[in-house]
């Protein structure tokens, strides 16, 4: 699994810094390449090409459109991480964006990110076709925006302190992280052109996935260790944030994610797909300690 992680982290980010080098030179690029490089463990592009490899959809396409995921999410994590966010300092083992480059830089290099990855679906040979181009960017901004990770971000900070009820913390999770996720497991049937049904299948399958995510993420905040995570944690509780621990203690919600995932792969296998692939990767986001 981490050989096949790092292969991907490996072309996602010579993609990048081709991408990068054709631009004209700014300012930002400095801060923005901070931003990406070397990045994170590259998740989302994963199971991206776990669920590609089932439509048989062409590697080179699916390290496109998963650079372009990876420039919405390193855009989101600079802004989460902002002193009016979740005021953290520490980001993938190094000084949050804010803390190296200042406050409006980050904003601004977070900005330049998000409009990126669409400038990338735009201008980059996918080896499609422009009608399902522009589906695929239409479904991008939807799953970037107040319906997915803006609005999914402002929940999370409207309900710290507050008594959240289970559904409401679900559906926040989901908004925040799980929209990003449902991108990159409806992105192979679009292109494959499938029917409503499949791809309404493939996008709760991605909420799922991002939801076990988030959970696995607020598990990793409750227990995990700075170094090893590469960003501060225990910090949820200090900021009374509304997460499934918080309501439901650590044990049953390390019980309910497990949960998550025999659903997910039992919703794949309905569907007639090999759930190998997608399985490796589910456990891996199970156990992973950063
Ligand atoms: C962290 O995401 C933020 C969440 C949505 C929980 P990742 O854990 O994928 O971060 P990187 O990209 O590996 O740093
Ligand atoms: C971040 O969730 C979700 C995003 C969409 C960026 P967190 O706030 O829990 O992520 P970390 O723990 O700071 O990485
Ligand atoms: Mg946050
Ligand atoms: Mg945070
Ligand atoms: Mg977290």
């Amino acid at each position: 699994m981490q050989n096949k992680l790092s292969r991907i982290a490996r072309d996602i980010n010579l993609f990048l810094k081709i991408f990068l080098k054709k631009q004209k030179k700014t300012e930002l690029i400095s801060p923005i390449q901070y931003g990406l490089f070397p990045g994170g463990k590259k998740i989302r592009c994963k199971i991206l090409i776990d669920i590609g490899s089932l439509f048989n959809i062409n590697y080179k396409t699916l390290i496109i459109i998963g650079s372009a995921v990876e420039c919405i999410h390193a855009y989101s994590l600079i802004h989460d991480d902002l002193p009016c966010m979740d005021n953290d300092n520490l980001r993938r083992g190094k000084p949050s964006m804010h803390v190296k480059f200042g406050e409006s830089t980050a904003i601004l290099a977070g900005n330049s990110l998000l409009t990126m990855a669409f400038e990338i679906l735009s201008v980059s040979n996918l080896k499609i076709n422009e009608k399902t181009k522009v589906n695929l960017i239409k479904k991008l901004s939807e799953c970037s925006g107040h319906l997915g990770i803006a609005g999914g971000q402002f929940l999370d900070l409207n309900y710290e302190r507050k008594k959240i009820s289970k559904n409401k913390i679900i559906e926040m999770e989901i908004k925040k992280t799980g929209k990003l996720f449902s991108f990159c497991c409806m992105t192979p049937a679009i292109i494959r052109n499938k029917n409503k049904k499949i791809i309404n299948s493939f996008k709760n399958i991605g909420a799922d996935i991002g939801l076990l995510f988030q959970i696995a993420d607020d598990l990793l905040d409750y227990t995990g260790d700075t170094e090893k995570a590469g960003k501060k944690t225990k910090k949820d509780k200090k900021k009374g944030k509304a997460t499934l621990i918080s309501l439901l203690g650590y044990k049953n919600v390390i019980k309910y994610n497990h949960k998550i995932k025999f659903k997910i792969i039992n919703k794949l296998k309905k569907l007639g797909f090999n759930s190998e692939n997608l399985n490796e990767t589910l456990d891996y986001i199970l156990k992973r300690s950063k």
